[in-house]
């Protein structure tokens, strides 16, 4: 039979004829959810008919998104896709920035990336640069610039282009992770019109939390027409304890976002420093609190406690 994990949703065949009587719960080899085998309450997925054997299913896909600039959003998308493929997942980072900042954090010089897999130009295998094991770029950069006009063009549906494209790779990853540039353009539309879960890093300073409620309200705007997307994650990045103000602004967001808020990324300066490097902060600080906060930002997000451990 063909079961699916409720958590990642990821499909397990199992030889019914193998398994022991007694066994009820088992847990998914990717995500290390347990959950039950027997399920009382069968999910819409699991009644239907399994795929093709070659198609597997929709990986998690998350956009690490904020309008205002240098809150962390490059640094933790590079981290969160580094350290979930570190944690055994096939992983897609996708830059939808123009700066193009993702390829210089992971030490990569792509010769191509977002704007031709969606112009068709070239081969995947020309397109997508593997950085490390189990993770992939499709990296941005300035020739976004010529994208968004071909989105702009569109005299309708401009704003599927990304999922259209994208679909036809993604289900090959178990995540799919994409940075996106600061402010509020047809490219951040059309992340938005792709993605699942939203995760914006949130810095402890008064002005970004003005941002995240306007970024919020920009948001909910696409919800009506993308019922599929929502906020998942607000992560606090560069906090310092010893700052009150840093301090007041996280007990705020918690107390308006509850569960949704993560334990937050210190401020750390081997965080600023790895890029330089071209490695992630595993790689060039794997001791640091930089580090360690990514750890527990992946753990959060895999939903898995024991990672890393
Ligand atoms: N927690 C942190 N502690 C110290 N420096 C950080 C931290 N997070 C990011 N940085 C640095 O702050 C700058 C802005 O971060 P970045 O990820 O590029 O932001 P964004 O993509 O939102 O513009 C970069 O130089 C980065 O190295
Ligand atoms: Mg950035």
């Amino acid at each position: 039979m063909v079961i699916i994990c409720p958590h990642c949703q990821k499909e397990h065949s199992i030889d019914e004829s193998r398994l022991p009587p007694n066994v009820t719960k088992v847990r998914c080899k990717y995500c290390k959810e347990q959950f039950d085998i027997i399920s009382p309450k069968p999910s819409a997925a699991a009644a239907q008919p399994p795929p093709p054997a070659q198609k597997s299913t929709e990986p998690r896909k998350i956009a690490v998104t904020l309008s205002k600039g240098g809150v962390g959003k490059t640094t933790t998308a590079v981290n969160l896709a580094a350290g979930l493929a570190l944690a055994g997942f096939k992983v897609l980072l996708v830059d939808t920035d123009t700066q193009g900042q993702a390829s210089f954090m992971l030490g990569v010089k792509p010769k191509a990336g977002l704007t031709e897999f969606v112009n068709n130009e070239l081969s995947l295998d020309e397109i997508m640069t593997q950085a490390r094991d189990r993770l992939w770029l499709l990296a941005g950069g300035r020739s976004l610039a010529g994208l968004k006009r071909v989105i702009d063009r569109k005299d309708f549906g401009g704003e599927m282009t990304l999922k259209e494209k994208l679909s036809t790779i993604d289900n090959k990853f178990d995540y799919v992770v994409v940075d996106t540039s600061p402010g509020w353009d047809p490219l951040i539309v059309n992340v938005l019109f792709y993605v699942r879960e939203v995760l914006t890093p949130v810095s402890l300073e008064v002005m970004t939390l003005q941002g995240l409620v306007e970024f919020l309200k920009s948001m909910s705007s696409i919800q009506k027409y993308n019922k599929d997307v929502a906020l998942k994650y607000i992560l606090p990045t560069f906090h310092d304890q010893r700052v009150k103000k840093s301090n007041g602004i996280l007990t705020k967001l918690e107390e308006l976002y509850g569960n949704h808020v993560c334990t937050p990324i210190r401020y750390n300066v081997r965080l600023s420093e790895a890029p330089a490097y071209g490695q992630t902060i595993y790689e060039f600080a794997p001791g640091s609190p930089g580090a360690q906060d990514y750890r527990e930002l992946i753990r959060k997000v895999a939903n898995n406690p024991k990672l890393f451990t």
